[in-house]
């Protein structure tokens, strides 16, 4: 499929989105959000890919926020529907997504491309990254869900501390707060980011869309996390994976997942 703003491209196993905006830094306006959906729905259903790298173009900027030329006269409403659309389409079906997302922090992620980047299952960023949640100098709070998965990664007094100040962290800040989880040169990120998908992709693409679900349900509430880990691990013993892994392990040879 061709796109306006985002270039998708699978090679051996991982597809690489890659938000391409630059001019604008890569901000996220109506149609981006829309194309990422039909991205990411369309990798996580290809067979083919079994992780997901996204990333932005240039050597600035991953994703420098919500286009705010876009959203600047809304009324209430309107600000209401743009956050629960959002958050629908992009941001809650990442996270969501059975396919493993790796998010390659390439510059400012600021706003809601910090919210995507904490959408995404980890996080590897580049030595000139710059991470901050600016929304309260707009006179506005993050609406991607900002809220709820920064104080999760970080914890809630450095997530207060970030949302209040309005500040920028940078790469080894983040690292030191475990909001990614390598820090490498902008030359390094993306093989870094696609040498670590080619690990993750030697293992059960099922056991591993099962352990996306049961880590998920830890923030979901009203869901007793221990009893969907339960219920998922019970799952995956009427798996092919299972029976190949097992199977291989006893064998003394790699496993070679059907993925079913
Ligand atoms: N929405 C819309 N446009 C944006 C944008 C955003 N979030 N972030 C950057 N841009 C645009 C700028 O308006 C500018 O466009 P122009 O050349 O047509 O004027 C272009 O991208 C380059 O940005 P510029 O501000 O000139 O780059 P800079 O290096 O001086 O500053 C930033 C970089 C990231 C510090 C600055 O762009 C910025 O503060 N952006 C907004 C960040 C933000 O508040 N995000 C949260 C939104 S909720």
């Amino acid at each position: 499929m061709s796109y306006n703003n985002i270039i998708s491209k699978e090679n051996n196993g991982i597809t690489t989105i890659t938000i391409n905006r630059p001019k604008k830094l890569n901000a996220l306006n109506r149609e981006t959000i829309q194309e990422l959906h039909e991205a990411f729905d369309e990798a996580d259903n290809d067979k083919d890919t079994k992780v997901i790298i996204i990333t932005g173009s240039g050597e600035k900027a991953f994703v420098a926020g919500a286009d705010i030329s876009e959203f600047a006269d809304f009324d209430v409403n309107e600000g209401t529907s743009l956050a629960a659309k959002g958050q629908e389409l992009l941001f809650n079906f990442v996270e969501n997504l059975s396919t493993p997302v790796i998010a390659a922090v390439n510059g400012f992620a600021l706003g809601g491309g910090l919210e995507l980047a904490m959408s995404a299952h980890f996080r590897v960023a580049s030595d000139n990254a710059k991470l901050g949640l600016p929304e309260v100098s707009l006179g506005v709070i993050p609406g991607y869900g900002g809220t709820q998965r920064l104080p999760q990664l970080v914890g809630k007094g450095r997530a207060m501390e970030m949302i209040m100040t309005a500040g920028m962290i940078d790469a080894n800040q983040a690292l030191s707060y475990g909001l990614v989880n390598h820090v490498t040169s902008l030359e390094e990120l993306l093989p870094l980011c696609e040498k670590m998908a080619t690990k993750i992709s030697r293992n059960s693409t099922v056991a591993i869309s099962a352990a996306i679900r049961a880590i998920n349900a830890n923030y979901k509430d009203g869901v007793d996390g221990y009893n969907v880990e339960v219920t998922e691990f019970g799952n995956c013993f009427g798996t092919d994976d299972f029976e190949e892994g097992t199977t291989a392990f006893l064998q003394k040879r790699k496993a070679d997942f059907p993925g079913e």
